[in-house]
């Protein structure tokens, strides 16, 4: 057997910088507070396939396309010898040339689909300016996104099934090739790279790290951006400002329906256990305010959210009571609510930085 290098720097710091990405980004998803470094982790991803891409094109013998096992026999034969050793390849083997290439193909789904979904669901970043045209489908958009996401993952996983077997089973060096560049070979091969595949892979490594590092420490940048914009209701209308706004925060008018304002408003003197009456003309004027901005007027997804859980709500008049509020609170204990910081669950602006001014930013959450 013969020491031969297959895989040159390029190959192995780029795939555990994949490796990395993919699982810290696969892991954020889960978390809505998080989901700034989910995208930020998620476009990094996106930095090295596309560079793993062009290799593909300009890279050294092995690392190339060309040079990838597609044979559909020697797939069979692969995959049929599970327990017994098979045909020596030099560079990738047939189940590893077809993952990557669908593992190419899925990372740039979820993606373009993952910028959709955050762009037409949270308003956020490069395609925010769809927000208000699709907002309705923004469910949709998400499917898909998970949809793509987890295909991504099932494929990583048969990938590692297949290394694991590979190493464990089979007693092959594919594993360890990966890491130290070097194959046993019945043939003695050895790579080399070129100045400009050189300088190729500086740019690739040192972009992505800084693409991470830009997405994660640059407010704003135009890949996370807010498109939602803070309201100043002061200005917009001060008696709703003054009046709505001297007990409690202003709540945001997007978050009930017509329906629940106008309920509210036609009893202001037994509101929550508190006299809030005013004079008639003012009254009409707020519930007018409340009613052009209310849960249908808004693409803001609580406002969806809302409208949709209290379809066949005839009475409710407090967010707090709205089946949405009450999912999306489920995870925070009563102990929460219940304490100093907090007092009541209607005390919004304990928890959501600047939702005074109609900001309800899963990054403006505050931990308590
Ligand atoms: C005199 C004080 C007072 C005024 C003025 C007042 N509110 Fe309230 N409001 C309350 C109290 C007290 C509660 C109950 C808060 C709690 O549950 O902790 C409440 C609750 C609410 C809630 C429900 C919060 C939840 O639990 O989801 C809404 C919505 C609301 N008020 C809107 C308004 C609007 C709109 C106006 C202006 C027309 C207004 N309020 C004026 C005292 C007031
Ligand atoms: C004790 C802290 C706390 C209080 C008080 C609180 N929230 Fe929240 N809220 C949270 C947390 C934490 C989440 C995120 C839950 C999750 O991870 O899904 C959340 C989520 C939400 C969401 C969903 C955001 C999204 O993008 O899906 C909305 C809308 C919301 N809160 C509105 C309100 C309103 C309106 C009030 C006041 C009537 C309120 N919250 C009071 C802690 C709080």
């Amino acid at each position: 057997m013969k020491k031969s290098y297959i895989w040159p720097f390029a190959n192995r710091i780029s795939h555990l910088l994949m490796m990395l990405f993919f699982a810290v980004a696969y892991i954020l998803g889960d978390f809505k507070d998080l989901l700034n470094y989910h995208v930020a982790f998620g476009l990094a991803l996106g930095v090295l396939f596309a560079f793993r891409t062009v290799w593909g094109f300009i890279g050294p013998k092995y690392s190339r396309f060309k040079d990838f096992n597609f044979n559909l026999y020697d797939l069979k034969d692969y995959l049929l010898s599970v327990f017994s050793k098979s045909k020596e390849y030099v560079g990738h083997n047939p189940a590893s040339s077809y993952a990557i290439v669908a593992m190419i193909v899925l990372a740039f789904l979820s993606i373009i689909t993952g910028l959709l979904a955050y762009g037409i669901e949270e308003n956020h970043g490069v395609l925010a300016f769809l927000h208000s045209t699709y907002f309705k489908k923004m469910e949709i958009f998400k499917d898909i996104h998970e949809f793509f996401s987890n295909l991504f993952l099932a494929i990583v996983g048969i990938h590692m099934a297949g290394a694991i077997i590979d190493k464990f089973i089979k007693k092959s060096d594919a594993i360890d090739s990966m890491v130290s560049g070097y194959k046993k070979l019945t043939q003695s091969v050895h790579v080399k790279i070129n100045i400009f595949q050189s300088f190729y892979t500086l740019v690739w490594i040192v972009l992505s790290v800084f693409s991470l590092y830009y997405l994660i420490f640059t407010k704003n940048n135009i890949f996370i951006a807010n498109a939602n914009i803070k309201q100043n209701y002061a200005l917009i209308h001060k008696d709703f400002a003054n009046e709505c706004g001297s007990c409690h925060i202003t709540y945001p008018p997007f978050l009930l329906p017509k329906k629940s304002w106008t309920l509210m408003m036609s009893d202001l003197e037994n509101h929550f256990g508190d006299d809030a009456s005013i004079d008639k003309a003012t009254n009409h004027s707020i519930l007018a305010f409340l009613k052009q901005n209310s849960a249908e007027n808004s693409t803001h997804q609580a406002a969806l959210g809302i409208l949709k859980s209290l379809k066949d709500d005839n009475g409710t008049i407090a967010i707090t009571k709205t089946p949405f509020w009450k999912k999306r609170h489920e995870k925070v204990s009563k102990d929460i609510f219940a304490s100093k910081e907090v007092k009541s669950r209607a005390n919004c602006k304990a928890c959501h930085t600047d939702i005074q001014n109609g900001l309800i930013e899963n990054d403006l959450i505050k931990s308590i």
